[in-house]
Order: structure tokens, then sequence, then C-alpha cells
């Protein structure tokens, strides 16, 4: 009996490895609170911080939340329910391992994340289905970028600047 128990026990077990595409309630729960203490939302969910952190479940993580306008260009931070869609587990913990978008998204914060934890991410982003457009895309330095953006202004070096260091 123990044996036939213990079988029986494989094959769940086996079962539940192989489903290892259906995400469970708590790698979406644990992903819920990574994206939610990491303020993903800030960037990328529209209106989440004027409004104390919340926002409607059509517009979470749909992108834009806030722009920006830098050295850089201008920045839109993307659609992560479209962005996530387009990828597999494997290739957003490939990519989330190797990316080096342009400010201001904080990538390094991903050098913290076990696989698991990305995992949880990816699980939870995806539960949410897609949503929203695709946000614009990156307008290099000087050209016209469709507001709204916060603007960060750097000063120009002056001469002997470097003198200071
Ligand atoms: C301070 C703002 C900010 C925060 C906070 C932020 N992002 Fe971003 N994110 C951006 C911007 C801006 C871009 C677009 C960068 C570009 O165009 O190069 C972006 C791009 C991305 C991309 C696409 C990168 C690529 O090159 O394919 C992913 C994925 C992403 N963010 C995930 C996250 C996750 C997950 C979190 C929370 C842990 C997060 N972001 C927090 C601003 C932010």
């Amino acid at each position: 009996m123990k044996t036939v128990l213990a079988f029986a026990a494989g094959l769940l077990l086996a079962a539940s490895v192989h489903a290892g595409d259906t995400p469970s309630d708590k790698s979406i729960a644990h992903g819920k609170f990574l994206v939610g203490y990491g303020n993903c939302h800030d960037c990328h969910t529209p209106g989440w911080g004027v409004h104390g952190g919340h926002a409607p479940k059509d517009v979470l993580l749909t992108g834009s939340g806030f722009n920006f306008q830098g050295p850089w260009g201008t920045t839109y931070p993307v659609n992560l329910r479209l962005y996530m869609q387009k990828l597999t587990l494997k290739q957003w913990i490939h990519t989330a391992r190797t990316m080096k978008p342009r400010p201001p998204m904080p990538w390094w914060l991903f050098r913290y994340l076990s696989d698991e934890d990305l995992g949880g991410i990816y699980a939870y982003i995806r539960s949410l289905g897609p949503a929203g457009k695709e946000a614009h895309a990156w307008v290099p330095p000087g050209q016209p970028a469709p507001p709204p953006y916060l603007k960060l202004v750097v000063p120009r070096a002056s001469p002997g600047a470097h003198a200071a260091h």
C-alpha cells in the first residue's frame, strides 16, 4: 500500500512539474508583491503615484505612467502587459539578466532576484492579461517628443569643472 501511495505521490509531483507553464497562485502572489515593492507601477502604471498607489486593474502596468526626458533623449516606460505576452518565461529570465534599457529604468534591481522571483513577476504580469497599447518608442536627444514627460535639466560642464574632482 505504501508503495502505491508513494507511486501516486510521485505521479502527482511529475504532473505539477510538467504543468510548469501554469503558474501557481503562490507564484502570482509573490510576483505581485515584488512588482509592488519594486515600485514598477510608479513608472509603468498611469496615474499610480498621483492616486496614492492605486489604479484600476485594466490600466495596471500598461506603460507610460511617467515619461522622462534627459541627455539620453525621451523614454516611455513600456507596456509590461503586452511586453510579457511576447516572451517565454525562459526569454524573460534571460532578458532580465542581460538588459540595459535607458534611464531611468532601474534594471540593476533584477540582480537581487532569483529565477523564482523573476518567474513570479512574469506570472503576475501575465495573469493580468494583455491590455492597453504600446508605449511610444524612445525619441533620440534633440528630437521633438510627445508630452507629457518629466524633464531632467543637467548643467553644461563649465570650464574648470573637472578641477573640482
Ligand atoms: C523610474 C522609472 C521606472 C521604474 C521604477 C521601473 N521602470 Fe521599467 N522602464 C522604465 C523606462 C523609462 C523604460 C524604457 C527604457 C527605454 O526606452 O530604453 C523601462 C523599460 C522596462 C522594460 C523593457 C526593457 C527592455 O529593454 O526591453 C522592462 C521589462 C521593465 N521596464 C520592467 C520593469 C519592472 C519589472 C520594474 C519594477 C521592478 C520597473 N520596470 C521599474 C522606467 C521605469
